[in-house]
C-alpha cells in the first residue's frame, strides 16, 4: 500500500517506520527541513530504542521516504495518516492549529479517493469536524473517508507496542475504509475495536485518564502507607495480583509526566466541562499528581533544611529509556529546589543540557555527586538501580538519599550508612 504519514514526531516516525517494514511504501513528511535532512541521512533526532537501525533498513530498501513535499505526498498516496502535534493550551484545552492546517492542505490535494486517518490525539468531536470541514469545502463524500485511529504506544517501547498491540481502534462513519485499515495493519492488529469517530477519540482519552488515575491512586496510597510505616511496594504487589486490578501502572513515585498523560487528562477535563459534565475523579487525579512533588519535598525538609545545600538530581527525563523531558516531574522538582537557593547538579544518560538557569549538567553520574549533601533519584533509569555505593559515599559530602521512584531497599541503604528518605517505602 502507498501511505503518507504527516508529522515525523515520536508517533509519526515510529508508525511510518513500522508500516514500511511491514512491506508498505511510506512517505513521511514534515515541515521541519532540518529534521527531514537528518532523517534522510539515517540520523534519528529522537532517542527511541531500536528505531534508528529500522529506519536505516527501510531507507536502504526505499520503502521509507522522508520529504517536506506534503502536497505531492498527499496526491500520490491513498492512505493519509495525520500524526502532527496537538499541544495543550494554557487553559487545558487542545491547540488544534496543526490539525487544521493539515486538513486544509489535504483538502487542496484530494485528487483521488483517500482515507484520512487521524492518529494524533484529538478531543471528542474533532474527527467529525474534519469530515464536515471537507464536505463544507465542496469535496464529494465519495472522494474520502475519515478514520479515527488513535495510537497507544509508549515512548521507550514504541516499536514493540506497535508490533504487538493489544488492540487496534478503528473509528469510522461508514464501514467503507475498515477493510483497508485492517489490511494496512495486517498481522499487527491485536483485537479490532470498531466504533464511531468520537468513540475512538474517547477510547484514547479514557485509556490515558484511567492509567493516570491508577498512578495517582497508588501515589495517594503511598501517602497513607508513609504514616503507617507500610511499604507501598507490598500494597502494589498485593492488589496487583487481583486480575481485576492488574499489576501495571501501580508504581508510586514523583508522579506522571510526559507529552501524553498531563495533556490528555486536562484535555478530557476541558472537553467534559465544555459540555457541563462534572468530573471530580479527573480533577482528583490531576490534583494528586500536581501535589506529589511537594509531598516528597516536605518529607525531605522534615529531615534536613534545604537552604543553600548542594543537591544532585539523577534522572531528568519523564521516565527511563527516552530523551523526552516534556513535563518531567524531575524538572518541576528542580524548579522548586531552586527556591531554596540550592546548588543543583544533574546527571541523565540521555540529557546533557536543558534550558534551566543555574543548573550544572554532568556527563558522569558519579562526577555529579562531588561534595553533594543530598542525592535525589527522579527517574528510574536502570543504571541508577545498582550504583557502586562505595563510590557514591566517597564522592558525596553528606549521606542523604531521596528516592523519588522507590527503587532502593531502605534497609540495604541504611546498612550502607545512608540516610534514606522516600514516601511509603520504609
Ligand atoms: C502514555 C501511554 O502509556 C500510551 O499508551 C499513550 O499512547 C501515550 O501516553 P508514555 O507517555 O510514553 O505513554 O509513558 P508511560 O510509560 O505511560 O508513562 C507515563 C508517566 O507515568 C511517566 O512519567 C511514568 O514515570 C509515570 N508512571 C508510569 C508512574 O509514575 N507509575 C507507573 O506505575 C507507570
Amino acid at each position: 500500500m502507498n501511505i503518507c504519514v504527516i508529522g515525523a514526531g515520536y508517533v509519526g516516525l515510529t508508525t511510518a517506520t513500522i508500516l514500511a517494514s511491514r512491506g508498505h511504501t511510506v512517505h513521511a513528511v514534515d515541515i521541519n527541513e532540518t529534521k527531514i535532512n537528518l532523517l534522510n541521512q539515517g540520523t534519528v533526532p529522537i532517542y527511541e530504542p531500536g528505531l534508528e537501525p529500522l529506519i536505516n533498513e527501510n531507507l536502504q530498501e526505499k520503502t521509507l521516504v522522508f520529504s517536506t513535499k506534503i502536497n505531492k505526498a498527499i496526491q500520490h498516496n491513498e492512505i493519509i495518516i495525520i500524526a502532527v502535534g496537538t499541544p495543550a493550551l494554557p487553559d487545558g484545552s487542545t491547540d488544534l492549529s496543526f490539525i487544521h492546517n493539515v486538513v486544509e492542505t489535504i483538502a487542496k490535494n484530494l485528487n483521488t479517493y483517500k482515507i484520512i486517518v487521524t492518529k494524533s490525539t484529538v478531543p471528542p468531536g474533532t474527527n467529525e469536524s474534519i469530515y464536515q470541514t471537507l464536505l463544507d469545502k465542496g469535496i464529494d463524500k465519495d472522494l474520502f473517508d475519515v478514520v479515527s485511529n488513535p495510537e497507544f504506544l509508549k515512548e521507550g517501547s514504541a516499536i514493540q507496542d506497535l508490533l504487538h498491540p493489544d488492540k487496534t481502534v478503528i473509528g469510522t462513519k461508514h464501514s467503507r475504509p475498515v477493510s483497508v485499515m485492517k489490511q494496512m495493519y495486517g498481522g499487527i492488529l491485536g483485537e479490532v475495536i470498531l466504533t464511531s469517530l468520537t468513540g475512538a477519540e474517547l477510547i484514547k482519552y479514557a485509556s490515558n485518564a484511567f492509567l493516570a488515575t491508577k498512578i495517582s491512586f497508588i501515589n495517594e496510597m503511598a501517602r497513607i502507607c508513609d504514616v503507617y510505616n507500610v511499604n507501598i511496594e507490598d500494597v502494589s504487589k498485593g492488589i496487583g495480583t487481583d486480575p481485576r486490578i492488574g499489576p501495571l501502572f501501580l508504581k508510586s513515585g514523583l508522579g506522571y509526566g510526559g507529552s501524553c498523560f498531563p495533556k490528555d487528562v486536562s484535555a478530557l477535563h476541558h472537553s467534559a466541562k465544555s459540555k457541563k459534565v462534572n468530573v471530580p475523579l479527573l480533577e482528583a487525579t490531576m490534583e494528586v499528581n500536581h501535589s506529589q512533588i511537594d509531598v516528597y519535598l516536605n518529607k525531605l525538609i522534615s529531615h534536613v533544611p534545604l537552604e543553600g545545600k548542594k543537591i544532585t538530581v539523577w534522572g531528568l527525563t519523564f521516565k527511563p529509556n527516552t530523551d523526552d523531558t516534556r513535563l518531567s516531574p524531575a524538572l518541576r522538582l528542580i524548579e522548586k529546589l531552586k527556591a531554596f537557593h540550592c546548588h543543583i547538579h544533574c546527571y541523565d544518560p540521555q540529557v546533557n543540557s536543558l534550558n534551566i538557569k543555574d543548573v550544572n549538567y554532568h556527563t558522569d553520574m558519579y562526577d555529579s555527586l562531588k561534595d553533594s549533601d543530598i542525592l535525589i533519584v527522579a527517574t528510574e533509569w536502570d543504571m541508577f538501580k545498582f550504583p557502586n555505593w562505595d563510590k557514591v559515599k566517597k564522592w558525596m559530602k553528606n549521606n542523604i538519599i531521596l528516592d523519588g521512584r522507590n527503587i532502593y531497599d531502605p534497609k540495604r541503604l541504611e546498612a550502607n550508612g545512608f540516610h534514606y528518605i522516600a514516601v511509603g517505602n520504609s
